[in-house]
């Protein structure tokens, strides 16, 4: 473990790694919230474009299928991006995954900043699969470039990062979004095609940027070069203990074979983490954060707000602010405590909105406590359940199943943001001004969940979180020799 204090290891070139990385997160905050402000004005794009090819109008029933196409493409270009995680950080490393995937960026930049002029709303719509697929990508290569990358004592604030770059993208997309800015009939091409800038910054900062050297050191066995880039990294000549600490984990892993992703889901020692990583992810999506980020308009519309836009900016200003308080109490308080405060706040909140949307009726005043309950209820997820499962999975594991681990986490949460984007209005119909209840329900599940299962993962190195898992699968022990007892007789639990 290393003796400095942890701000002396915020050092320039670590933050400048850790700021390039980043801005694969902020492309994926920006493209989450761009689709939602523009919407009547890219529908009417859709009504002309029909028009001039079949010389009438789109009838609605299509539109809002095409629209719901539009916005929840993306959610699918997600799922499959972060499944493909494993094919490139092992062949490629991690940098140069980063670096290779912009050709994505670029292309549905072209693809949703073009169609316009083409008079394609096709290719709007390939377009957010592509920087859908991209987003996939980086919610798995940013958060395990930057643990990789991070000392033990700041892997935490640093992984926060992430998070905080999304959300600066959804404020971005929001802001841009407005009708006085790019969010009118002239410029929204150039809102959905503002993708291009990052992509290119991107793309010149990163060749100034460092490998992994944990990527170096144990995968591809370079001890010279790991070494010579941490002392870059932590700006001193000792880097002993970091040295250390990396050989145990590669000798570690010479004793586990290579980790695919149904071993994984195999293995006695790694089903108990990938469960909880897992479990986690679906915390974060099932606590309806994002029928927030997709329908807020519409949400402050019905709480009888008088400037939805202005409300749903708000939640953005909350959004960005509370991730800075997460970031620099995360180190200090841990994962597991700010992962339950953050699920407890949020339920409370819900049930607050809830009451504030059935009594509207009667109390108009009601509009300000529906606002107040949903500016906190982003807040504490930003707390704890916005940023940190994005990055504690790669925390659960050693770097043998990290790929395969982040990969199933990853799509997993992408998975359930789908079901989310597409659901929520239709359960709104349903359950009218109680469709929070739901949310409730399960975010006290999780909160129950992460009480019970969840390991603190702060301060503790790779090696020893693993350590631990494996060490509460030795119970399982007999179990899982009771299961290879089966395979050998040919009866195989997992066929
Ligand atoms: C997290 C979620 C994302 C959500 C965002 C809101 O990054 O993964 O789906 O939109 O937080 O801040």
């Amino acid at each position: 473990m290393s003796r400095r204090s942890p701000m002396s290891e915020v050092t320039l070139r670590l933050m400048m790694a850790v700021g390039t990385a980043v801005i694969g997160s902020l492309q994926f905050g920006y493209n989450t919230g761009v689709i939602n402000a523009p919407q009547s004005t890219i529908e009417s794009f859709y009504n002309e474009t029909w028009f001039s090819r079949f010389s009438e109008h789109i009838d609605q029933g299509t539109l809002t299928a095409l629209w719901s196409l539009s916005v929840a493409i993306f959610s699918v270009g997600g799922m499959l991006g972060s499944f493909s995680v494993g094919l490139f950080v092992t062949r490629l490393g991690r940098k140069n995954s980063m670096f290779v995937a912009n050709v994505l960026a670029f292309a549905a930049a072209a693809c949703m900043g073009f169609s316009k002029l083409a008079e394609s709303f096709e290719m709007l719509i390939a377009g957010r699969f592509i920087v859908g697929v991209y987003s996939g990508l980086s919610t798995g290569f940013v958060p395990m470039y930057v643990e990789e990358i991070s000392p033990t004592s700041l892997r935490g604030a640093m992984g926060t990062l992430h998070q905080l770059g999304v959300v600066i993208g959804i404020l971005m997309a929001q802001i841009f979004g407005m009708e006085s800015i790019l969010g009118n009939s002239t410029l929204w091409p150039l809102l959905l095609g503002f993708t291009l800038l990052p992509a290119v910054l991107q793309c010149v900062l990163l060749p100034f940027c460092p490998e992994s050297p944990r990527y170096l050191l144990i995968d591809c066995n370079e001890e010279s070069q790991a070494r010579s880039i941490l002392v870059k990294l932590r700006g001193t000549d000792d880097v002993s203990d970091d040295m250390q600490e990396m050989r145990e984990e590669c000798q570690q892993m010479k004793r586990e074979k290579k980790v695919t992703i149904l071993e994984l889901f195999r293995s006695p020692t790694y089903r108990q983490p990938l469960f909880v990583g897992v479990m986690l992810q679906l915390s974060q999506q099932f606590s309806g954060i994002n029928a927030v980020f997709y329908y807020s308009t519409g949400i402050f519309e019905k709480a009888g707000v008088s400037q939805p836009v202005y409300a749903t900016i708000g939640t953005g200003v909350v959004n960005t602010v509370f991730t800075v308080v997460s970031l620099f109490v995360v180190e200090r308080v841990g994962r597991r405590p700010l992962h339950l405060i953050g699920l407890m706040g949020m339920a409370i909140s819900a049930v607050c909105l809830t009451i504030a949307m059935a009594l509207l009726e009667q109390l108009r005043w009601m509009s300000y406590v529906s606002i107040a309950a949903i500016f906190s209820f982003v807040a504490f997820f930003e707390i704890g359940p916005g940023p940190i499962p994005w990055f504690i999975i790669a925390e659960l594991f050693s770097q043998g199943p990290r790929p395969a681990a982040i990969a199933v986490a990853g799509c997993s949460n992408w998975s359930a943001n789908f079901l989310v984007g597409m659901g929520f209005q239709y359960v709104e119909q349903l359950f009218g001004p109680y469709v929070f209840i739901i949310f409730t329900v399960m975010l006290l599940g999780f909160f129950v969940f992460t009480y019970l299962k969840v390991p603190e993962t702060k301060g503790r190195t790779f090696d020893e979180i693993a350590a631990g898992f494996r060490q509460s699968a030795g119970q399982l022990d007999k179990y899982s020799a009771a299961e290879e007892f089966d395979t050998l007789r040919g009866d195989d639990p997992d066929l």
